[in-house]
């Protein structure tokens, strides 16, 4: 199987904790190890979003903060990348052109962000897209996903599966504005959706559920 994993700076980065991020490697080792592909995308977390805030605080513009915050996205991905050692390429995918090279090269394709103006959801979205994979498992900051903002309202359920369509209607559209923080992205729902990628929305704080969910187990919010 083909498969891109979205790897939430609310989880790695929000604080950085280096024993997740380990973790994340070897699991990601061992689904290679199983005959998959394997495309990582990881977000820039609070750090990004600290960055953000010191652009927004020199008057610079949304393009500006969005490049500093996939600068730092970069970094983490960095990271990523050094820690896989000759299995993954030698260097952050920054175009989707080196993603699908990468790949192609049989290694582990480690990103960041990609352009201002999207979030690293699209990102992980916009290569799914391109490499044709089979699956988008996303690892975040709540169970899956739920009816309403789990965060806002106490009496949210938590839904297993649900359609595309259902999604869109569950999801607010919000317009682009740097570090904005969703469940998952609509602009990403958008793409998965016409090229009907799999996704699957799990706790990004139980690593091991990324392995359920490559699996096939039933874990976390299930869209197709
Ligand atoms: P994300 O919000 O996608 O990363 O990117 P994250 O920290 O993993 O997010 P969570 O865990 O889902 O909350 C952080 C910011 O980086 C910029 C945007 O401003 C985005 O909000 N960004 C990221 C881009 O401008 N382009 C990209 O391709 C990726």
């Amino acid at each position: 199987m083909r498969v891109v994993f979205r790897i939430g700076g609310s989880v790695v980065a929000s604080p950085i904790n280096t024993q997740l991020m380990s973790k994340y490697i070897e699991l990601l080792k061992a689904v290679k190890a199983e005959g998959n592909e394997v495309v990582v995308v990881v977000g820039g977390g609070s750090l990004a979003r600290e960055f953000i805030g010191i652009a927004k605080k020199l008057d610079l513009e949304m393009q500006a903060q969005d490049e500093v915050a996939i600068s730092v996205s970069r970094l983490f991905a960095q990271l990523f990348l050094k820690k896989f050692g000759d299995l993954s390429c030698s260097k952050v995918a920054v175009t989707l052109d080196d993603a699908a090279e990468c790949l192609a090269d049989g290694k582990v394709v480690v990103m960041g962000g990609l352009k201002p103006g999207i979030t690293t959801d699209t990102v992980a979205a916009l290569v799914a897209e391109r490499v044709n994979a089979d699956l988008l498992v996303k690892g975040t900051d709540q169970e899956g996903i739920y009816d309403k903002d789990p965060r806002k309202c106490a009496d949210a359920v938590k839904l297993n599966q649900l359609s595309f369509d259902d999604l869109q209607g569950v999801l607010a559209e919000t317009e682009h504005k740097a570090g904005i923080h969703q469940i998952i992205d609509p602009e990403a729902v958008k793409v998965l959706k016409r090229k009907r990628v799999k996704l699957i929305v799990v706790s990004g704080f139980k690593p091991e559920n990324i392995l359920a969910a490559v699996k096939g187990k039933k874990v976390g919010t299930v869209v197709n």
